[in-house]
C-alpha cells in the first residue's frame, strides 16, 4: 500500500544553525513573523536573541512568550490575537514541544477560523495556516517536523489530539548547542518521549519502510546516548546525538502514528499535569510488556537495534530483554510512579474510567499491535500505579 511521508520542506541540522534563521525565513518570503515562545526562553534571552537577528537583516518581529506548558485553548487564543493585531505573515516558535504545538494551533486557526476542538481527530484541517518556522530547544518531542499538534481544552482538561498536513512545520532548526542547557530531569524525559517515539512508529500498524528506517536509527542513538546526557548534560556528542534522534523519531512517529503509550500518557498528562515525557515513561515498560506478543518478530528487532538482545536470542527472549530493559532504564533515570510523583490515590484511581475512554477517543491505541478494550487500557492504569 502506499504511504504519504510529509516532512518540512527544509531542515537545517548541526551546530550553530540558530544563527541560519533569518534566512530562512527570507527564503520562505517571510517579512514580520511573531515569534511564539515562553517566559523561561525570554528570561534567558535567546527569544530577544533571535529578535534582534531578525531586526539585523532589516525585517520585524515580535515575541509572543505567553505559551504554557501542554498548551491550552486559552493560551492559543492569546497567541491568535497577537498574530491578528500584529499583523504577522509568519510564525517562528522556538522552545520545547509546548510553543511548537502552540504556535501549529495559532497557524491553523489563523487559516480556517473557530476553535482547537473543532479541528481534534478524526476531525480535518481544510487549510495550511501561514509560513511556521520551528525551533526546537529540547531534544524530544520532535514536533518540528511532526503533523501532530496536542492541545488542552482549558474548559474539559482533555488534551486534544489534532493532526493534518497543515500542521507540518515549513522548516526547522535542529540545534543542539540550543539543548546544553537542559537540566537532568527534562533531559531524561524529553529524551524518552523521543524514544517512545521511535519505539511506537516501529510496532505501529501504520509502519512503513520509510518511517522503519528512521525509527530504528533513533532508538539505537538514544538508547545508547540518553543516560550519558542525563548525567553529564555538557557532553557535546551526546546531545548533538540526542537531537538529530529526537528528530528523526519525530519524522518516523509523524509518518506512522504513535500507538497505546501516547494514547494513555495524554490523559495523565491533562489531569495531573505530568510532563509528556515522563507520562510516556511511566507508561512505556508496562504497554510494551501488554503489547510485546502480538508482535513479537518486530520488538525483537527493537531490541537487537538497542543492543539489549543479539541475534542468538529468539525473538521471544529479545522481547522478554527489552522489557526487561526498559523497567531497569527507568530506575536509572529516576522515573517516578504516579504514586511517588505525588498525585492524589483517590483522584487517580476515580479517574481511570475517564482516562481510558479519552486514551481511545485519540484514535492512538488502535495503532498499536495489541489493540486494548477500555478494560485492558483500565488495567493498565492500576498496574503502573505503585
Ligand atoms: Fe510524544
Amino acid at each position: 500500500m502506499a504511504v504519504e511521508i510529509l516532512i518540512p520542506s527544509i531542515i537545517k541540522v548541526g551546530g550553530g544553525a540558530f544563527s541560519d534563521a533569518t534566512n530562512i525565513l527570507k527564503r520562505l518570503e517571510v517579512r514580520h513573523p511573531l515569534i511564539v515562545t515562553d517566559s523561561m526562553l525570554l528570561r534567558l534571552g535567546l527569544a530577544e536573541s533571535l529578535r534582534a537577528q531578525i531586526e539585523k537583516a532589516g525585517m520585524a518581529g515580535d515575541i509572543f512568550s505567553e505559551t504554557v506548558p501542554d498548551p491550552t485553548t486559552d493560551a492559543v487564543a492569546a497567541g491568535l490575537r497577537a498574530f491578528a493585531n500584529g499583523k504577522h505573515d509568519g510564525l517562528v516558535s522556538l522552545g520545547g514541544g509546548s510553543p511548537i504545538d502552540s504556535a501549529k494551533a495559532i497557524g491553523m486557526l489563523a487559516a480556517n477560523g473557530g476553535w482547537a476542538r473543532d479541528y481534534k481527530v478524526p476531525n480535518e484541517i481544510p487549510k495550511k495556516g501561514p509560513i511556521h518556522l520551528a525551533i526546537p530547544t529540547t531534544a524530544g518531542t520532535g514536533s518540528e517536523v511532526s503533523r501532530f499538534t496536542v492541545i488542552t481544552d482549558s474548559e474539559t482538561d482533555e488534551k486534544m489530539l489534532i493532526a493534518g498536513a497543515p500542521l507540518v512545520p515549513n522548516a526547522a532548526i535542529v540545534d543542539y548547542e540550543l539543548t546544553m542547557s537542559m537540566p537532568a530531569r527534562l533531559t531524561a524525559d524529553t529524551g524518552t518521549d523521543s524514544l517512545t517515539h521511535a519505539i511506537e512508529a516501529y510496532v505501529s500498524r501504520k509502519a512503513n519502510a520509510f518511517t522503519d528506517a528512521f525509527a530504528m536509527t533513533a532508538m539505537k542513538t538514544i538508547w545508547a546516548e540518553l543516560p550519558t546526557a542525563f548525567h553529564e548534560p555538557a557532553n557535546r556528542v551526546a546531545r548533538e546525538s540526542m537531537m538529530l534522534a529526537a528528530t528523526q523519531a519525530g519524522m518516523a512517529f509523524s509518518n506512522a502514528s504513535v500507538a497505546l503509550v501516547h494514547g494513555m500518557s495524554r490523559p495523565i498528562g491533562a489531569h495531573f499535569h505530568v510532563p509528556h515525557g515522563l507520562s510516556n515513561a511511566m507508561l512505556l515498560p508496562a504497554v510494551t510488556a501488554f503489547s510485546v506478543k502480538a508482535a513479537e518478530r518486530r520488538y525483537a528487532e527493537c531490541a537487537r537495534a538497542m543492543g539489549v538482545a543479539d541475534r542468538s536470542d529468539s525473538d521471544a527472549d529479545a522481547g522478554k530483554k527489552l522489557v526487561a530493559a526498559l523497567f531497569s532504564r527507568n530506575q536509572e533515570l529516576e522515573v517516578p510512579s504516579p504514586r511517588k510523583f505525588g498525585i492524589g490515590e483517590e483522584k487517580y484511581f476515580s479517574l481511570i474510567p475517564t482516562m481510558a475512554k479519552q486514551a481511545l477517543a485519540s484514535g492512538s491505541p488502535q495503532n498499536n499491535p495489541r489493540i486494548p478494550t477500555s478494560a485492558e487500557i483500565e488495567e493498565i492504569y492500576r498496574e503502573i500505579w505503585n
